[in-house]
């Protein structure tokens, strides 16, 4: 079975190689000081979720207005441009990489919702989730484990967190959806909903 969940994991093992090529212990051109900072932070690869899923993972949060959507590590932002786009909610992305950041910009620009979305330069370990009512993430397992006690301590009851692929260790997700898309990936999600502490 295909699935992107391996094509992420492919992708880490590159993402480490070349990590380590340009790791300051070898004798290599090292990338400044600001690039160096950004890229030791990146703790997943880039890959989008094909646009189909992105729907499908909003349609399982059950989006709406007056909802506030994050995305942690939100690559060229379709996730929050696409929230902001269909269901007219304000949407912010967290990302490092300033390439993924330009490309988010010129979403934004092209969908014409510059209003409702916003990207911060921000490492997603130190994101304050307080806001957000609805969480999505295509991150990895450890990732998501160390996203968990945030998720847990700063989001209020009734929230929803969609994961692409990965789930949270022995969180019982509320629902999970299969989903394959056009070139024939197959795609699991998860749904959590915040549950209010006992
Ligand atoms: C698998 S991609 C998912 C992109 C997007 N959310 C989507 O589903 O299409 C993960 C993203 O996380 C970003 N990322 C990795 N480590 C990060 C960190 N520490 N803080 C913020 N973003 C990070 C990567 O640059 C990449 O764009």
């Amino acid at each position: 079975m295909r699935t992107r969940g391996l094509l992420l994991w492919m992708s880490l093992c590159a993402f480490l190689a070349t990590s380590a090529l340009l790791s300051p212990t070898r004798h290599v051109i090292v990338p400044d000081a600001q690039a160096q900072d950004e890229e030791s932070k990146k703790i997943v690869p880039y890959v989008p979720t094909p646009q189909e899923v992105v729907e499908k993972m909003l349609d399982m949060a059950q989006v709406k207005k007056g909802d506030v959507v994050y995305d942690l590590g939100s690559g060229d932002g379709r996730i929050v441009v696409t929230a902001a786009k269909k269901y007219g909610v304000r949407a912010i992305g967290f990302e490092i990489d300033p390439q993924r950041i330009k490309e988010s910009h010129e979403n934004i620009k092209k969908a014409g919702v510059d209003k409702l979305v916003e990207i911060r330069q921000q490492d997603i370990r130190t994101v304050d989730l307080s806001p957000a009512s609805v969480l999505t993430m295509y991150l990895l397992p450890e990732v998501n484990m160390m996203i968990r006690p945030n998720i847990w301590n700063q989001m209020k009851p009734g929230s929803r967190v969609v994961s692409h692929d990965f789930d949270m260790g022995d969180w019982k997700p509320v629902r999970e959806e299969h989903i394959k898309d056009s070139s024939g990936w197959e795609h699991t999600l998860y749904l959590w909903r915040v549950e209010a502490k006992k």
